[in-house]
């Protein structure tokens, strides 16, 4: 890995690398870009095999983050935290040390919750800084809710685009995952009047969404085979590979779920197969919309006002993907890199 090299090619400003010694913390803060505004982005706690995995994959994620800001029309910039989750740190402490150095930053990166870090490791982090996202009262509040409107309005703008109307009775649409964001997301669905299956591998889950909502019922492993209208990824990233993909019977892929497809050319695959996929970074800013906008002007947006916004920027890039005859995903990386005048980075991509 040549650290430096990447950081140049793809113009991040700086890398700061996290040694604390009293909880054994281990980890950086990457900052993609401030040229707008402050970097936002979560901290991601993963097992990584080793350390340039898990600086590569902060400086994806964060540049990612930048891409997500530009195209939801935030005053805002990417950055992440990445930490290596290793057996023998002390957690509690070492959410501290993170949140005194987020704390020395003065305000150039605002931190919160992602993969690993939930409500319960932020609470010693949000102790030490005031530029984290407190996931209590005090905090911006319905993030998850503010997601799920804006994945639910933006794949009512697919529907749109290819359709000229969404036409929620005549739809059938999949849910993979039914956590947070997915069981929001089926209850929308539903209350519209669309056909709702969906699957969660948590059994509980998964039954609690039948009994109270009224979806069908799948089996995990059924779900991205099933004929649809919209197959909504909502639990892991990396689902559309190789092999699942020659099982997809959607005629759109659009969900909540970071980095869906496995590799870039998978959606170069989607669209000569003429599969509409929607990318994620642009459908699940709702949550990154509310906190940007609360810790920026002290406000709370409305959760509609969010799903107004996400629709808009689906419909720009699927306007410009249909004129440009380009895969959407490719266009939306062209429309936020030329909005930064950066890379669209395509050499940081998993491989
Ligand atoms: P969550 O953890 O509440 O829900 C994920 C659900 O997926 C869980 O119920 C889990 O049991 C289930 N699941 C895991 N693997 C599965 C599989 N193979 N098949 C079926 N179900 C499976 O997470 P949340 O907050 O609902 O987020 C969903 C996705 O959206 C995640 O990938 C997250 O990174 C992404 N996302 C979430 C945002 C938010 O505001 N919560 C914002 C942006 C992205």
């Amino acid at each position: 890995m040549h650290l430096l090299d990447a950081m140049a090619r793809e113009g991040f400003e700086e890398v700061i690398a996290l040694y604390d010694r009293e909880s054994g913390l281990r980890g950086w803060i990457v900052i993609h870009d401030t040229s707008r505004g402050p970097a936002f982005g979560g901290v991601r706690r993963f097992a990584y095999r080793s350390e340039s995995e898990a600086v590569m994959d902060g400086l994806r994620l964060a540049r990612a983050m930048t891409h997500k800001c530009r195209l939801a029309g935030l005053a805002a910039g990417g950055g992440k935290a990445v930490l290596l989750d290793e057996p023998d740190v002390r957690w509690d402490l070492a959410y501290r040390a993170l949140g005194r150095a987020v704390e020395r930053m003065n305000g150039r990166f605002y931190t919160g919750p992602d993969v690993g870090t939930s409500e319960r490791e932020l609470a010693p982090l949000v102790a030490e800084t005031r530029f984290a996202t407190d996931p209590g009262p005090d905090g911006p509040g319905e993030l998850e809710s503010s997601t799920a409107e804006g994945v639910f309005r933006g794949i009512e703008a697919a529907l749109v685009h290819l359709d000229g109307q969404a036409d929620w009775s005549n739809r059938r649409i999949v849910i993979q995952g039914l956590g947070s964001v997915g069981r929001e997301l089926a209850q929308r669905l539903v209350a519209h009047g669309a056909r709702v299956a969906g699957s969660d591998v948590d059994p509980d889950r998964l039954q609690e969404a039948v009994d109270e909502l009224g979806i069908e019922g799948l089996n995990p492993t059924d779900v991205l085979g099933q004929p649809c209208d919209v197959l909504a990824p909502c639990a892991m990233g990396g689902v559309l590979h190789d092999l699942s993909l020659e099982r997809l019977q959607a005629r759109i892929v659009a969900g909540a779920a970071n980095n869906v497809l496995a590799r870039t050319l998978h959606a170069d695959r989607l669209h000569a197969r003429g599969v509409l996929y929607v990318p994620d970074f642009v459908l699940n800013s709702g949550a990154l919309i509310r906190g940007t906008i609360f810790h920026l002007e002290g406000r709370r947006e409305p959760v509609s006002a969010i799903g107004e916004r996400v629709a808009r920027a689906v419909t720009a890039v699927l306007e410009e993907s249909r004129r440009s005859e380009a895969p959407p995903t490719r266009v939306a990386r062209r429309m936020a890199a030329e909005s930064t005048e950066l890379s669209s980075g395509l050499p940081l991509d998993p491989a």
